[in-house]
């Protein structure tokens, strides 16, 4: 095989592929950067292609490697392992290590005709052996410059065990804290999800792409995943124009124009029409009004899923509508390297379709340099010098500090003094060092996590004494399917109470197990599960100075703790250096700075829930004892904490809020902040503005501008913002960006319901 193509073909095209040999390889080597060059040897590649070939870098194999060979057990390896000798992989994911990774790279560069290289993909989303914070909680940072610092130390990691595709960042937008996986996103807000997804896919890619520290980047999942019906994951989605041109799209169109490499379909259908087989969303949007150039893949199994959404009646119509939908990637549903061959060859589909989608995978390969060496992610030296380094953990404790968001502080319980106090521990998650990995950790070590408990007992003041109370639970009954605990247990009750009744303050360490979020965890109550609230209330019972850290994947309903405890914490789930980020917190040696991505509902039948509202033709009571107003009878509509909010050890005052109109493309606001407490603190300053009557309504207020600011106690700064079309305009019901003349609002405060308000008039 290998003899007759390089006598039959090397002639022909000019920049072939590598093979092991130093003079083949170098005639191979991308030694230029440009589009330019690498399209002609995608060209030069591509017309040496068998279409079997072709169709084969479309298709996408979960791992079968145990690093000497395919595993026996799993089914279906050898079928995969004949297909990756044949050249009919072009990718693979859940292959990881450099010895896994080159062995299947090897197969692939020198044993198939053409010895393509693979693009090896991988679930890097929030780190890989070591972790920073849940996606959702890094975006409680607000610090851009810190989330992109994250994704490069995931992206430098998991690039030094093989990998050099993630697919991260998840962009979609979700309302709904009932949803799974709002902890692998960036919250509820557009703008904010805009520029973290920039930051993310900045941070994954870095500046050189070919680099042996940076990895493709994947904007997932394209498009409306994070609407599903009743928070319920896979679940259908139904939206119009307006949401999803204004609320959905923006993050995926930053994504796109930050030069993101690929993009990841969705497993829902969106308003009839499976993501993977439509074509408005993949082909119109994205591939022509974005003009976006790098390929889509698709979710795991989602061609074959098309089937059971009543989409598609076999694999081969599957395929079909896929391709032509502009998927070019098939992630493990078999349906491409099946059936798209014959489809071709029976003309049902356009060669010309397959050409694009191949063009596509191999520029990005080109771009990696994986064709000037196939190896260049396989070096067992780096792999043990980065994985899990001081810089790495360094820099995940750096983000972890800044994802903490302190949600109340009466009477300044916090921080903790540093000696002389007895305090009392409670709650399994306090001693737990998985927990805080949280979900999407497939590389990461079990109990690899430091825990509050070791986080705290790092200061040697004060007395810790620890009680567990009560497990945390991720589920009810036959739900409960990963850890296999006692949901109703109370008898570590007793211990915690007398321990806290000897505390001067108690820390109680309550939420959501790591696991309870993510993919398939939806979740129908919002409340601390399993007997959490009853253990916090009998506490409460008998020490009120409580300390509350959350941990949790997600938005809860915490009413009563906002309403009887003193000082809670949000700390999420923080990765591996989560004791530490919180033990800092709690004593003072990090000042608080993070605000919440996504509103907090004070039940679940709020949800969905979200600071954007529109106003409704019924906004306010009309008169007292009315009753035909837009509300609920047994719950006010105000959540329980807003959309960017959260405190500080110190405080801030806003004052002399200005706006200048300068044109309809430049509008100047500027206002004071000045730091009104004691100690150095960072706010996070947010603009929103109203365009209060429009062709199509706008929301209440919407997030346009915020700067992180750190200030010395008594100090004042004045902060500047321009608004441009960019931030005035909005996408009318055809899809079409405009920018509306009339009067605005203008907001600016450190939450979204904050009222210090202005106003102008756009010409
Ligand atoms: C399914 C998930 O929806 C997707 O986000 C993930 O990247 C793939 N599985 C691969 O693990």
């Amino acid at each position: 095989m290998r003899n007759y193509f390089y006598t039959t073909i090397f002639s022909v095209a000019l920049v072939l592929i590598s093979c092991g040999k130093a003079n083949e390889k170098d005639a191979m080597a991308t030694t230029e950067s440009g589009s330019n060059t690498i399209n002609k040897k995608v060209d030069s590649l591509l017309a040496i292609m068998t279409i079997e070939e072709k169709v084969g870098q479309m298709n996408q194999y979960n791992g079968f490697w145990n690093v000497t060979g395919p595993t026996p057990s799993e089914g279906g390896a050898a079928k995969k392992y004949e297909h990756l000798k044949k050249g009919y992989v072009g990718s693979m994911l859940n292959v990881r290590g450099v010895e896994e990774v080159r062995a299947v790279q090897k197969i692939a560069v020198e044993e198939t005709r053409l010895g393509i290289p693979l693009i090896i993909g991988f679930d890097v989303i929030h780190g890989y052996e070591t972790l920073s914070p849940i996606p959702l909680a890094e975006a409680a940072s607000w610090d851009l410059e810190a989330i992109k610092k994250s994704a490069a130390i995931a992206a430098k990691e998991s690039a030094a065990a093989g990998i050099n595709w993630t697919f991260a960042p998840m962009v979609d937008i979700s309302r709904d804290a009932r949803w799974g996986r709002v902890m692998e996103g960036a919250g509820e807000d557009p703008y904010l999800g805009s520029k973290i997804a920039v930051a993310r896919v900045q941070g994954f890619q870095g500046d050189d792409l070919a680099s042996p520290n940076t990895i493709a980047a994947c904007a997932k999942h394209f498009a409306g995943y994070g609407f599903a019906e009743s928070g319920r994951d896979y679940n259908t989605v139904d939206v119009g124009t307006s949401t999803l041109n204004n609320i959905i799209f923006p993050p995926f169109k930053a994504a796109a124009q930050a030069g993101v490499k690929t993009f990841m379909n969705a497993f829902n259908e969106l308003n009839g029409v499976p993501a993977t087989g439509n074509a408005y969303l993949q082909r119109d949007i994205l591939k022509s009004k974005w003009n976006y150039d790098g390929f889509v893949v698709s979710d795991w199994g989602s061609l074959n899923e098309m089937i059971a959404h009543g989409f598609a009646a076999n694999k081969k119509e599957v395929a079909e509508l896929a391709v032509k939908a502009g998927s070019d990637m098939d992630m493990e549903s078999y349906a491409y390297v099946e059936e798209l061959a014959n489809l071709v060859k029976e003309d049902k589909v356009d060669e010309g379709l397959i050409n694009d989608a191949v063009k596509r995978i191999l520029r990005v390969k080109y771009e990696l340099g994986l064709f000037d060496d196939p190896y260049k992610y396989c070096d067992e030296s780096r792999e043990k010098e980065v994985i899990g380094s001081q810089e790495i953990n360094d820099a995940v404790l750096d983000i972890a500090k800044k994802s903490i968001v302190l949600l109340k502080n009466e009477g300044n319980l916090l921080p903790l003094k540093k000696e002389g106090q007895n305090i009392a521990l409670i709650g399994a998650l306090a001693n737990d060092k998985t927990s805080p990995l949280g979900s999407w950790r497939i590389a990461a070590k079990d109990s690899t996590a430091i825990s509050v408990l070791e986080g705290l007992q790092n200061y040697k003041g004060n007395t810790i004494s620890y009680a567990k109370g009560a497990d945390v639970t991720i589920g009810k009954g036959e739900f409960a399917i990963e850890l296999n605990i006692n949901t109703t247990d109370k008898s570590g009750f007793s211990k915690a109470i007398s321990t806290a009744k000897r505390a001067d303050v108690v820390v109680m360490v309550l939420g959501e197990h790591g696991f309870q979020s993510g993919e398939g965890r939806s979740r129908s109550e919002l409340g601390l599960p399993g007997v959490q609230q009853e253990l916090l209330e009998a506490v409460y019972k008998v020490n009120k100075n409580i300390v509350l850290v959350l941990n949790n994947g997600r938005p809860l309903t915490i009413n009563w703790a906002d309403a009887h405890v003193p000082a809670i914490l949000e700390a999420w789930q923080l990765g591996t250096q989560s004791g530490h980020a919180i033990a800092q917190v709690l004593y003072g040696d990090y000042n608080p700075s993070g605000k919440l991505p996504m509103t907090f509902p004070k039940s679940v039948g709020q949800v969905p829930i979200y600071y954007n509202y529109k106003n409704t033709g019924r906004p306010k009571l009309p008169a007292p004892n009315e009753v035909f107003w837009s509300h609920y009878t047994d719950q006010s509509n105000a959540p329980l904490y807003p959309f960017g909010y959260g405190l500080s050890y110190t405080t801030f005052a806003y004052s002399n809020l200005n706006v200048q109109v300068v044109s309809k493309n430049e509008v100047q606001v500027s206002v004071d902040l000045k730091n009104t407490g004691k100690v150095t603190g960072k706010e996070v300053v947010q603009l929103y503005i109203r365009d209060l009557f429009a062709s199509v309504t706008r929301p209440v207020k919407e997030l346009k501008g915020f700067e992180l600011v750190e200030l010395d106690a008594g100090i004042s700064k004045t902060i500047h913002f321009v608004l441009t079309e960019k931030e005035l305009g909005f996408y009318d019901n055809e899809g079409h960006f405009i920018i509306e003349p009339g009067k605005f609002n203008v907001f600016v405060g450190g939450s979204s319901n904050t009222n210090l308000e202005a106003n102008f008039d756009l010409e």
